[in-house]
């Protein structure tokens, strides 16, 4: 159980997190979506707050609670998601500390979006799909110096090994603090994880936490960062 009172070591920090799946609409009734459920997301939300953080949580649809004392923004789209963060981090991103981006951000969004509803036939469908922007990446590369921290979150297939060879070169390609890596069998929909914390200075293997538990654990680096 969480202690109801705990260290307020996030005070004067501002923290956003993203969270959730972006959907990207085919038409006013269809999207393509992924299996992000925002658990992760919402986990760090709520404890940043509770360790005194001010926290924006910049959320794809999910259906969750907002956590005590957390600023939400709901969007759908990746574009969406990249036109909040602008909002909410400042054009310079001198509104943020720290970039949490648990997202499950949709790499392809539909080349076109019909304002009507498609009518189904008989015939084979092709969709387009057009690359969205890697909304991280663009923090990474607009970023002086080491504020925002960033971080971001890797959900992968591979084996062990593979999982943290993935998270190295995404540190490297987003110009990002930290990637937390995990199984896709491992993560999605669960109340637990077993994820892996890569930085430049190592991996760090946590074993099987509860998501509030790897919420703290990823705080206190990213504390420690922000001191
Ligand atoms: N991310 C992002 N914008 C995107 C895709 C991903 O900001 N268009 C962020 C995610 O929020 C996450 C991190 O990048 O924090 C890694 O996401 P992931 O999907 O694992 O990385 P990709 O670069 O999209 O690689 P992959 O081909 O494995 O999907
Ligand atoms: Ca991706």
């Amino acid at each position: 159980a969480r202690a109801a009172i705990g260290p307020r070591d996030l005070a004067g920090i501002r923290v956003v997190v993203t969270a959730g799946p972006t959907v990207e609409d085919l038409d006013p009734v269809r999207f393509l979506g992924n299996r992000s459920t925002g658990k992760m997301g919402f986990a760090i939300a709520e404890r940043a707050a509770s360790r005194g953080a001010s926290v924006t949580l910049v959320s794809g649809p999910v259906s969750l609670a907002t956590p005590r004392g957390v600023t939400r923004v709901d969007v759908r789209s990746a574009l969406d998601m990249q036109a909040a963060l602008r909002e909410v981090m400042g054009a310079d991103l001198e509104h943020a500390d720290a970039l949490i981006m648990t997202a499950a951000v949709a790499d392809y969004r539909p080349a076109e979006q019909s304002a009507t509803k498609r009518k189904r036939s008989a015939e084979p469908l092709r969709l387009e799909l057009v690359p969205n922007p890697d909304l991280l990446a663009e923090v990474g590369a607009a970023r002086k110096g080491a504020r925002p921290v960033l971080v971001g979150f890797a959900v992968e297939t591979a084996d062990d090994a593979g999982i943290e060879a993935y998270a190295r070169r995404k540190l490297a390609a987003k110009c990002v603090d930290m990637v937390v890596a995990n199984h896709a069998k491992d993560s999605f929909g669960r109340e637990d994880n077993r994820a892996t914390i890569v930085t430049a200075g190592g991996a760090e293997a946590l074993g099987v936490l509860s998501k509030h538990s790897l919420a703290d654990r990823i705080l206190d680096r990213v504390a420690e960062r922000c001191r």
